[in-house]
């Protein structure tokens, strides 16, 4: 169903897709629009590209940025990785698809894909390198499910980066606390932090090292 959204590329309020989506969110457009407001004024502090960088992405690379928003770092990790990368822009709220999708033609990008849903993305298991989790988490309701579903997509050795210190309580919950944090991972994983730099967590998946760890308990060792 989400598919169908991320192909025809248009947000069409009588796609199922979109009403699947509005269930699980309420931000009304005036909410967007606000939040987006502070997101830009913040964006003029942050420096896009390297919050991209820190994960390691290398050219090719296959990237979901969920919870995209107007595409901060969409564009960048597109740049990145290039013509045989690609980058999937996922969100729940039109608007932010919307204006994304008008980045994508003025800078003639053809290698960004469009998603609007949530927490079910559609991806294929084990089918993206990189996961941008920026300023999202403390939104979601759901969190157990979202790293459910963002570790199944995620391939063994991929990462996922979290910067979830929103600080402004105008369109968040709580911060989250770096202990909560890698406790959700490992249990709705396992994720594991690989290093923190300053405020992002960067976490990596390893079935090898998962199933080994698994089998030890299983035999008592
Ligand atoms: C604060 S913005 C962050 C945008 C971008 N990641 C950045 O750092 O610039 C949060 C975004 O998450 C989206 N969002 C909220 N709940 C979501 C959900 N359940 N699934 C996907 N996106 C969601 C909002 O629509 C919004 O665009």
């Amino acid at each position: 169903m989400e598919k169908m959204v991320a192909f025809c590329g248009i947000v069409c309020t009588e796609c199922p897709a979109f009403i699947a989506t509005q269930k699980e969110t309420s931000m009304t457009n005036f909410i967007f629009r606000m939040m987006t407001t502070v997101m830009k004024i913040r964006g003029i502090f942050r420096n896009k590209k390297r919050e991209v960088l820190l994960t390691g992405i290398k050219e090719g690379d296959i990237v979901l940025d969920y919870g995209c928003g107007i595409g901060f770092n969409t564009i960048p990790a597109a740049w990145i990785v290039g013509e045989k990368g690609k980058v999937y822009a996922l969100d729940i709220h039109p608007l932010a698809i919307k204006t994304v999708e008008m980045k994508i033609r003025k800078k003639g990008l053809v290698n960004i894909e469009t998603i609007l849903s949530g927490l079910d993305t559609g991806l294929p298991d084990e089918s993206v390198d990189i996961i941008l989790l920026y300023n999202v988490l403390p939104i979601i309701e759901n969190q157990t499910d979202l790293i459910k579903e963002l570790y199944r997509v995620l391939r063994s050795g991929g990462v996922l980066s979290v910067k979830s210190g929103l600080g402004v309580n105008l369109y968040s919950r709580e911060k989250i606390k770096t202990n909560d944090l890698e406790k959700l991972m490992i249990d709705k994983g396992p994720l594991k932090l690989k290093k923190k730099i300053g405020k992002f967590y960067i976490f990596e998946k390893n079935n090898e090292e998962d199933k080994l760890l698994k089998e030890t308990k299983k035999n008592g060792l």
